[in-house]
């Protein structure tokens, strides 16, 4: 068993008073990228806590804290009485891209989950005024509690899908959502046509299902060719299932006009294929109200939503839309892992359903503000860069002037940012070249990241080695 002494890691590691603090997370990146580039080989016992800490004149409890983040992240493992051993973390499809600690003192542009708004304790303190009334009865409701499902079926009515509420299935977010439909419509070797790029949690979600996916290349600059790719490979795979995003497609920001719309469903129809339409973009336009939704042009489609990016993340409520057969089809699957949702949380949504309108103005307001910021700060400091401006959603589909959004991912962590690669959202190592931004966070702190950004850039080159980072680590959530 090979072993590196604290001597030599502490000489690989180097000086780490340059770097963010707090001291222990630098630590703990410093060793994750001499092991993704090799320098320290897999299998390697690292050096015991006590003598690392000497050979770098830091505390033990920093080492200790350092060795327990890359256990977390699975950059090491350790084993009982023989110590900690340099490791790579799970593979793609086995660990879940959710985001990642709150408080590490990193500035989080991998992820597009906004904070919860003021809406969200209002609507908690609403849901215990009305409990009360709920507390005789026993509280299982596995489609859902019968008022929200009328408040999401209404708002489909408004927005020019008829809707009752026995056509909705609430989840426990977005994400539960498109695995319970892809579970219910799909069966194993089945084939699945993706928009390239994509959400990555989708991607894994059916391939823990063991569908065949089907990608169709998505390019912002040309994205008529999609509904080509697409229509030629519906008529042709004839896929079971297609999962779409037609407003403000994540990562993209793509919207589909309604003669898109219309060309989708007919060849969709043709195909024989239900879409899977995950609208957890849909209500975050910024510039001009999206056309009707997608299943409104063909039946028999399933179309997902979710309060998590209109409110918060962490309310987990979302459902499913479909025709009243399919949701009751849904519901058994869902009732087989969550039997039903919370009851507070979903008199929670209710409230917040009923204040949307409102909510969402302002929160319209400061994506469009954040925008603004964020694309102007990219254009100003990183000028060779592509920078969209996407007609709604929440993120930035940037494109770069060489294949480096790995070797960048790298070098912005050791300057506390914390980045997505372009490759996460493919289904294959393409889409380096291309880097996903939120604009979820304040101005002042978007300002501070693309400081941090271009400062990142100009050192992608030196570390430009495979070293991993744009995949997955069991704590580097996407959302
Ligand atoms: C396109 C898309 N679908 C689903 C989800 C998951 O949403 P939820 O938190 O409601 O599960 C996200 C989260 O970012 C998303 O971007």
């Amino acid at each position: 068993m090979e072993t590196t002494s604290a001597r030599r890691l502490a000489e690989l590691v180097g000086d780490l008073g340059a770097d963010r603090p707090p001291r222990y997370a630098a630590l703990a990146t410093r060793v994750r990228l001499l092991v993704a580039d090799g320098r320290v080989p897999l299998g390697t016992r690292l050096p015991a806590e006590r003598d690392l800490a000497a050979a770098l004149a830091l505390s033990r409890a920093t080492v200790t804290a350092a060795y327990a983040r890359l256990r977390e992240d699975g950059w090491a493992t350790a084993r009982q009485g023989a110590g900690t051993f340099a490791a790579l973390p799970a593979g793609p499809d086995r660990g879940a891209w959710v985001p990642g600690p709150v408080d590490d003192g990193t500035i989080d542009l991998a992820h597009a989950a906004p904070s919860a708004p003021a809406s969200v304790p209002t609507a908690f303190a609403a849901a215990l005024t009305e409990l009360p009334r709920y507390l005789p009865q026993h509280g299982y409701h596995p489609g859902g509690l019968p008022e929200l499902r009328a408040r999401i079926a209404d708002r489909y009515s408004a927005r020019g899908l008829p809707t009752t509420p026995e056509q909705v299935l609430v989840t426990a977010g977005a994400l539960h959502g498109v695995s319970t439909a892809f579970q219910t419509v799909l069966r194993r070797g089945q084939r699945l046509l993706v928009e390239q790029p994509t959400y990555p949690n989708a991607l894994d979600a059916a391939r823990a299902l063991g569908v065949r996916l089907l990608p169709t290349a998505l390019e912002p600059e040309d994205p008529g060719a999609w509904l080509d790719t697409a229509e030629r490979t519906l008529a042709s795979a004839r896929p079971a299932a297609a999962y779409l995003m037609p407003d403000f497609q994540n990562p993209t920001g793509l919207l589909l006009d309604v003669a898109g719309r219309e060309r989708l469903a007919r060849a969709l129809r043709r195909a024989g294929t239900t879409a899977v339409i995950d609208e957890t973009f849909a209500e975050l336009w910024l510039d001009t109200p999206p056309p009707p939704p997608l299943a409104a042009f063909g039946d028999g489609h399933l179309s997902v939503g979710t309060l998590s990016k209109i409110a918060w993340g962490g309310l987990r409520i979302g459902w499913v839309r479909g025709n009243a057969d399919v949701v009751r089809r849904l519901t058994a699957v869902a009732v087989r892992s969550t039997m039903a949702g919370p009851v507070v949380e979903q008199l929670a949504a209710c409230a917040l359903m009923d204040g949307a309108a409102a909510a969402l103005d302002e929160h319209r307001r400061r994506l469009r503000e954040q925008r603004g910021v964020l694309t102007a700060e990219l254009r100003a400091h990183l000028p060779a860069w592509r920078v969209p401006a996407p007609p709604g959603g929440l993120v930035l589909w940037c494109g770069l002037p060489t294949p480096r959004s790995r070797a960048l991912v790298s070098a912005a962590e050791r300057y506390g940012l914390r980045l997505a690669a372009g490759p996460l959202f493919g289904t294959g190592h393409a889409l380096d070249d291309r880097l996903r931004l939120p604009f979820t966070q304040p101005p002042d702190v978007l300002r501070t990241a693309v400081a941090l950004l271009a400062r990142a850039d100009a050192d992608a080159e030196r570390y430009a080695v495979t070293d991993g980072s744009g995949d997955r680590s069991p704590s580097d959530p996407v959302v």
